[in-house]
């Protein structure tokens, strides 16, 4: 029989004293005292202590006493206010509670394996496992019921703001993006493979061509490449395409949405627009092209000033093509020697720095690690143009321009992570634009498109595409929230001849061009609008805004490290015949 509730476990007040109520819901924990069974009763809205009396109804009491944690039951009673003191001025229902005259339970359950609780230290393969305990935790319910927002406040603007939703397919052919493709054979043409959309890219500029004009899609997309916690092979974009745009157009849809998601779902407040910031200044500041602008430190460089040092390493550096970079941490001057020895290692082992050299510019001296091998004059120097204050500590790397930059990026954010430099609080959005179009590829000897072939060049840089491919800009951008990578994008190329010669840099010749995206060459040739689009991380954003650590922790069910799900353990195997339907036929594995 079911008790049909009349309200959930996380709306009733003193307002409703007195009132005849009907409540289902897990028992989240049962307390005895002096006879009385009290519950506290649990939903995804809230909780509601429900007590069970054997003055209030005697049956009701005999039945309650088999109640364990999350049994599912149905109780009827009357709401009554709590004594003073035993209201709960945490607990949105802290000051009634329901004595029950009525008890169905629903369901018996085993104990759990772990606590329905938010603090939790269990091991995450077991809370996947059980995965629909893990999701009756509080926190896990807010995190999904915050992805619901971020859905309906997404669907609203673009609807609001003149967007079609188009669904583009899940089975397509590869499109480029860097990452491995998941395949799917096809039964019906044995020898044949789909593959798993790593993005609707191609989709959605064909959706332009065939002037649909705004396009948006809230979508799943499939990358097989390695893991990490803001990485999933199985995650979601919010993906945007619209024509006769250009960056700024862009630039302010994207403002608007996130300026709406964010207020929409917590107390901050968002200015629009967002601050920019080329690549190569990003690079150059921060190490990093997504920088967590939240705190400072920004790099000082010190490749004039020590080009023509006695100590080797400076200036063999620099005749080597390569920076002696550096960036000032306030206050931290008086740090031991221990500290800064294990610093060191951090930036040997982990960052993979040659080595640490570092300056404190204390009040009673002016101590720098190198201090045998570069004379005083210069290390004063050094510590001018650094700005530092008295009390302060100048951290300082060397060596190539395209490893050293990253390594100080990094040593920047452990810095700020260790000594509690970025508040948790504040909400940093900037675009990152002027990416480079190319990439080189040392291993490979070739280009690769740093964002995607399809992404123009920038028009100034296109005398260079033969001579100088490796310095030309793209009209590609980036959206970094709190120094993560939450979208990106770029201005299309839109004319046959130009995707062509895209082509033809990433050393696509003109038959595989043909072959693999013949379609969309032909389509440029039929009326091509200019456009350009982005796609969000959204999953990455419920993250930021969530406060979670993990992609995982905002995902209802998502893979582990090793991409694979322990609740229904996949992937597995799959019988012979059904193989055999597929013409497939294994190798055997070695494992090495
Ligand atoms: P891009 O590859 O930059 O662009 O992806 C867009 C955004 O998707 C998120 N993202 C991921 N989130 C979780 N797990 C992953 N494995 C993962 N990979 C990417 C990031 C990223 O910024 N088609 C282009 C977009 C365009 O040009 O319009 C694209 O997919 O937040």
């Amino acid at each position: 029989m079911l008790l049909k509730r009349t309200h959930t476990c996380g709306e009733l007040s003193a307002k409703n004293e007195g009132a005849n109520v009907v409540l289902n819901g897990w028992v989240n924990t049962r307390r005895d005292l002096g006879g009385v069974i009290f519950i506290d009763l649990r939903d995804r809205y809230g909780l509601t202590q429900v007590v069970f009396s054997p003055q209030d109804n005697e049956q009701a009491h005999i039945i309650a006493d088999q109640l364990r944690t999350e049994f599912v039951i149905g109780v009827k009673g009357v709401v009554k206010m709590r004594d003073e003191i035993n209201i709960n001025p945490n607990l949105k229902t802290g000051e009634i509670e329901v004595r029950v005259d009525e008890l169905v339970i629903y369901s018996k359950a085993n104990t759990p394996p772990f606590e329905i609780k938010d603090d939790l230290a269990t091991n995450e393969d077991i809370r996947m496992k059980y995965r629909y305990l893990d999701l009756r935790r509080p926190l896990m319910q807010k995190n999904l019921m915050l992805r619901s927002d971020v859905y309906r406040i997404t669907r609203n603007y673009f609807y609001e703001n003149d967007f079609a939703e188009v669904e583009t397919p899940v089975l397509m052919r590869s499109t480029p993006e860097g990452a491995r493709d998941y395949l799917v054979p096809s039964r019906v043409n044995p020898g044949r493979f789909y593959a798993l959309p790593q993005s609707p890219q191609i989709y959605k500029q064909t959706l332009m061509i065939s002037g649909m004009d705004r396009y948006f899609q809230i979508v799943k997309c499939f990358r097989d490449e390695d893991l990490r916690a803001d990485r999933q092979p199985e995650f979601t974009q919010i993906d945007v395409e619209m024509s006769f745009a250009d960056e700024e157009s862009v630039y302010s849809m994207a403002e608007g949405l996130m300026k709406h998601i964010i207020e929409g779902t917590s107390d901050k407040k968002v200015t629009v627009p967002f601050p920019r910031m080329t690549y190569k200044d990003a690079i150059n500041t921060y190490g990093s092209d997504k920088p967590d602008t939240r705190f400072d430190l920004k790099f000082v460089n010190f490749s004039d000033i020590v080009a023509k040092s006695e100590f080797r390493v400076f200036s063999k550096t620099v005749a080597d093509g390569g920076s002696v970079i550096g960036f000032v941490v306030p206050e931290l001057g008086s740090l031991g020697r221990g500290v800064m020895d294990r610093l060191t290692k951090t930036a040997r082992d982990e960052f993979g720095a040659g080595g640490l050299i570092y300056i404190k510019n204390n009040e009673d001296e002016v101590y720098s690690s190198v201090s045998k091998f570069v004379s005083e004059e210069t290390t004063l120097k050094m510590v001018e143009k650094s700005g530092a204050n008295k009390g302060d500590l100048i951290l300082i790397l060397a060596g190539p321009k395209n490893t050293v930059f990253t390594q100080l990026g990094d040593l920047r954010l452990h810095m700020g992570r260790e000594y509690n430099l970025i508040n948790e609080d504040e909400l940093s959005l900037l675009w990152v634009t002027d990416f480079p179009l190319l990439e080189y590829d040392d291993e490979d000897g070739r280009y690769y498109a740093m964002h995607h072939p399809f992404t123009s060049p920038n028009p100034d840089d296109i005398p260079k595409m033969d001579s100088d491919p490796g310095n030309v800009r793209a009209r590609a951008y980036d959206i970094v929230m709190n120094g993560s990578e939450i979208g990106g994008g770029s201005i299309r190329i839109h004319d046959s001849e130009m995707q062509q010669r895209m082509f033809g840099l990433l050393g696509v010749d003109e038959k595989e061009a043909q072959e693999k995206f013949g379609f969309l060459l032909d389509a440029f040739k039929y009326g091509a609008p200019p456009h350009g689009g982005i796609a969000f991380g959204l999953d990455r954003i419920v993250m930021l805004l969530s406060g979670a650590r993990s992609l995982r922790d905002v995902i209802a069910f998502p893979k582990n490290q090793k991409a694979q799900s322990p609740m229904d353990s996949c992937p597995d195997e799959v019988a012979s015949s059904q193989l055999d339907e597929l013409y497939i036929q294994l190798k055997p594995i070695i494992k090495g």
